[in-house]
């Protein structure tokens, strides 16, 4: 989710209904190992895999819960309470208690500081603590810093969030200590020796269903079974705001033949949105390019008249040189999950949004979930970069 600051540009970002997101009970059980789709026989598959396997990484299995979030099981505490808690690589903190209760154990030290964290939608405040988090049985992380959730909003069936941002984004979530950055989940996975390098690798994927853990994590590299061919890499941006974040700048977009990105904009890569957000003006240009297309207020959903859906075009986003195609049906939201988004069942709606604001803030879209359920993602603090590549679930 983006971490809004009271200070910063305020963004109004829509997001999907969360309505009819019932809370559903996930296995509580710690799963080790993969999931998620295999490929096999890449070309230098085997020399990235020694690469990978030179450090310490781990890969975590992640599931797309209610269609519209990723979330990983964590425990916290000893013996550790499991939580669902939403992967996201818009904010920094971690915390838990906006489901299952915060149960505190003797591994539980309060700080004696309050938290409170305004995101593009939603809240959490309540106090801060240092507790051993529980990534997989062979990853504790000790003296971790998590939030108790007491006060909080829109976190309709998870428990929590971690954070897979820029530590930079918790400065003034702590209070009294304003000016205190307090080390995220892979900071401390670093300086404690559970990896040898920030880097977070991200593998979504299309959900089959309501609940389906098709997705992994990789803390401490990538997974070169997750993705195909190389990884096109790309700066993170210098520009204001997204340079807080996992901000990168796209040197183009089409739909089509259409140009909709006319030229080099920075915007965020965000796990933790739903959808792909882009500057209105270009979202119209978007939109007008579709015959009969609208936006519909109650869902903040783009619809498509079913008439039009054949002709759709691909949605081409450029980065880093590469380019990165949405597919018509990448760019739709399957008619039978409407009732799950709160939708009109029978309506044909989309995934690309209105950002809220016109292009030039410096934050002119945000890469979110829907977009990474087609590509692998990679999140590279050591080299200031963020990579993505074509997977089998691209097209
Ligand atoms: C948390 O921050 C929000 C927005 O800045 C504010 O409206 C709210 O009162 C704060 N809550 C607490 C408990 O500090
Ligand atoms: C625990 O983490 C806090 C910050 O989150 C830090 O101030 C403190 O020094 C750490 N303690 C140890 C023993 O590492
Ligand atoms: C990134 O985009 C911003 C506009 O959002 C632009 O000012 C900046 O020059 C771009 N940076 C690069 C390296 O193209
Ligand atoms: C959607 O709501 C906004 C204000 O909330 C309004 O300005 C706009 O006209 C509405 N659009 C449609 C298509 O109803």
């Amino acid at each position: 989710m983006l971490r809004t600051f009271a200070s910063s540009v305020i963004l109004a970002v829509v997001s999907a209904s969360f309505a009819n997101a019932a809370v559903t009970t996930l296995s509580l059980d710690p799963v080790q190992g993969r999931t998620g789709a295999y490929m096999q026989g890449a070309p230098d598959a085997g020399r990235a895999r020694a690469a990978l396997m030179k450090g310490r990484a781990t890969t975590i299995p992640a599931t797309n819960l209610a269609y519209v979030q990723y979330t990983a099981s964590v425990g916290v505490g000893s013996p550790a309470t499991y939580y669902n808690i939403v992967i996201d690589t818009g904010s920094s903190n971690t915390f838990v208690g906006t489901g299952k209760k915060y149960v505190r154990t003797s591994t539980s030290i309060p700080t004696g500081q309050e938290v409170n964290v305004t995101y593009g939608t939603g809240f959490f405040s309540g106090y801060e603590y240092l507790d051993q988090v529980t990534i997989a049985p062979d990853f504790v992380i000790t003296n971790q810093s998590i939030g108790d959730a007491l006060e909080y909003a829109d976190f309709e069936g998870v428990d929590g969030i971690i954070g897979f941002g820029p530590v930079d984004l918790t400065l003034d979530t702590l209070y009294p200590d304003v000016n205190a950055e307090i080390p995220t989940v892979m900071n401390n996975a670093l300086s404690q020796g559970l990896i040898s390098t920030e880097i977070l690798g991200v593998s979504f994927a299309p959900a089959n269903s309501y609940s389906d853990t098709n997705g992994a994590i990789t803390l401490g590299g990538i997974d070169t079974d997750l993705y195909l061919g190389d990884i096109t890499y790309t700066p993170v941006t210098t520009t204001y705001p997204s340079n807080y974040y996992w901000g990168v700048n796209v040197t183009l977009a089409t739909y089509g033949e259409t140009t909709v990105i006319p030229g080099s904009y920075a915007g965020i890569v965000d796990t933790g949105t739903t959808l792909i957000y882009i500057a209105d003006n270009w979202y119209s240009t978007y939109q007008d390019s579709i015959p009969g297309a609208y936006y519909d207020n109650s869902t903040g959903l783009i619809v498509i008249p079913e008439q039009s859906v054949e002709y759709m075009q691909p949605f081409n986003f450029e980065i880093g040189g590469g380019i990165f195609s949405l597919s018509p049906e990448a760019q739709l939201l399957p008619k039978d999950q409407n009732e799950a988004w709160g939708a009109e069942p029978g309506l044909q709606y989309g995934y690309i949004g209105p950002i809220g604001e016109d292009s030039g803030t410096g934050l002119d879209f945000i890469i979110g979930q829907k977009f990474m359920e087609r590509f692998y993602a990679v999140f590279d603090t050591a080299h200031n970069q963020v990579g993505f590549a074509y997977t089998t679930h691209t097209d």
